[in-house]
């Protein structure tokens, strides 16, 4: 049985595919990959879709390619719908032929523990079980093997260092007239340009893109398909038109995978993943306008939603929390994810009673500020706690005017 592919030499790079783009900042991202990947065998970048884990993950092969004595190898797992194959597939990558799928992961350990090589595992999250136990296996067995994993979600295994992917770094909202140093500016420009020769960042352009590239929450892949529409609308209508985003950004590029070829697409494909309850509150929480803490979550979506709060921010569905101004954990949803939640909430017919539970929600919030007052907690808390709420207290609002003036509790 030849098993004994998986030649490489040292520096040598396997299966990725040429960059037909440049790549657009990140260099202090790829440094810090590159660290981890010293000192932990199994590093995971995760993040949304579209966020450029993959593109980055190409970046990182080439700096530490020179680490390893049999080099860097990419099996990529996004086609691969059958978790019995993961194993097989990565076989396959390596130049590994002829193993039968049942044996694979144990074969597979067996050939690598003699290689010490980096393995790349890309688009791990709809395999992610097998993915997660291949991973194990090779941490295991094959000593000089270490594994860059990028997925939408982490494999959670022992040994496992993940880095969460920030967007692209936006202009700072108080001077959008100068985006310098934004690397989402920058990329929009570079693609922009691509599309039309003509196209220039000037005192014109640069605010609008600045607010364009923001509303697009810094995503790469929303980014580019934002800016291959520039030459058919220009910057201005495509911000005017960043409501529709999902009919706007539609025709990417023929021959990225079919998940990236649509903004609707990408977002679908992590939503294809969840179940049925955690695809209930995701379209729940994306009645927030803004952060939202776990009650929140909990009254929109119902008591017990709060695990599945949790899980979603692990499926990069949600914005880890942060501390809002009044101190409490809140959670916040990417505009686009919001955008297709609100869609997916409309369509099933749940718009108006988690509305409803959002304006008893509110109408909570407020009294609870003024008893706290009444009961001698200081203004400054108070006002802390309402400023902490205060999109979704405009949001009731508006919807309280459009619905007669009546801010109803909710319905039990
Ligand atoms: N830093 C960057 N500079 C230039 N282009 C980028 C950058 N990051 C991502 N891109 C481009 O954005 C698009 C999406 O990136 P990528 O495929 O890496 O996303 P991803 O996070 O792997 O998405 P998915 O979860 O769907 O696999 C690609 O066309 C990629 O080339
Ligand atoms: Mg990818």
């Amino acid at each position: 049985m030849e098993r004994s592919a998986v030649t490489g030499a040292t520096g040598s790079i396997h299966g990725f595919p040429a960059a037909l783009t440049s790549f657009v900042g990140r260099a202090g991202v790829v440094d810090e990959i590159a660290g981890q990947l010293s000192q932990y065998r199994l590093v995971t970048v995760t993040g949304p879709g579209g966020a450029g884990k993959t593109r980055l993950a190409g970046e990182v092969a080439k700096r530490v390619a020179g680490r390893f004595a049999d080099g860097v190898w990419l099996a990529e797992l996004a086609a691969v719908r059958d978790p019995a194959k993961v194993a097989a597939a990565v076989a396959s990558a390596l130049g590994i032929r002829e193993l039968p799928a049942v044996a694979a992961a144990y074969a597979l350990a067996q050939t690598l523990a003699r290689r010490q090589l980096l393995l790349v595992l890309d688009n791990c999250e709809q395999v992610i079980d097998a993915a997660a136990e291949l991973c194990g296996r090779l941490l295991l067995g094959a000593d000089d093997v270490r594994v860059l994993a990028t997925s939408r979600e982490p494999l959670q295994i022992a040994g496992e260092a993940r880095y969460r992917l920030a967007p692209l770094t936006l202009p700072d909202p108080d001077n959008p007239a100068d985006p310098d140093g934004s690397e989402a500016v920058a990329l929009f420009a570079d693609r922009a340009r691509r599309a039309d020769a003509s196209f220039a960042l000037d005192g014109e352009t640069a605010p609008v893109v600045a607010r364009l590239v923001a509303r697009l929450d810094g995503m790469p892949l929303a980014i580019e398909l934002a800016a291959a529409r520039v030459e058919a609308l220009g910057v201005a209508q495509l911000l005017d038109r960043i409501d529709d985003r999902f009919i706007l950004l539609e025709a990417g590029d023929r021959l990225a995978a079919a998940r990236q070829r649509s903004l609707a697409a990408t977002v679908e494909w992590s939503y294809r993943l969840l179940d049925e309850r955690e695809r209930r509150v995701f379209r729940a929480v994306s009645v927030f306008p803004g952060p939202f803490t776990l009650e929140g979550a909990e009254a929109v979506a119902g008591p017990g939603a709060g695990p599945t709060v949790l899980h979603l921010v692990d499926c990069s569905l949600l914005v880890p929390p942060r501390a809002g101004p009044d101190g409490r954990s809140r959670y916040v949803m990417l505009e686009t994810l919001r955008a297709y939640g609100a869609g997916l909430l409309a369509e099933a017919g749940e718009g108006d009673a988690v509305a409803a539970a959002l304006a008893g929600y509110a109408v909570r919030v407020a009294e609870d500020a003024m008893s706290g007052l009444m009961a001698g907690t200081s203004e400054v808390t108070a006002a802390r706690r309402l400023d902490a709420e205060s999109a979704t207290m405009r949001q009731v609002l508006d919807w309280a005017m459009e619905h007669g003036g009546a801010v109803a509790p909710p319905l039990a």
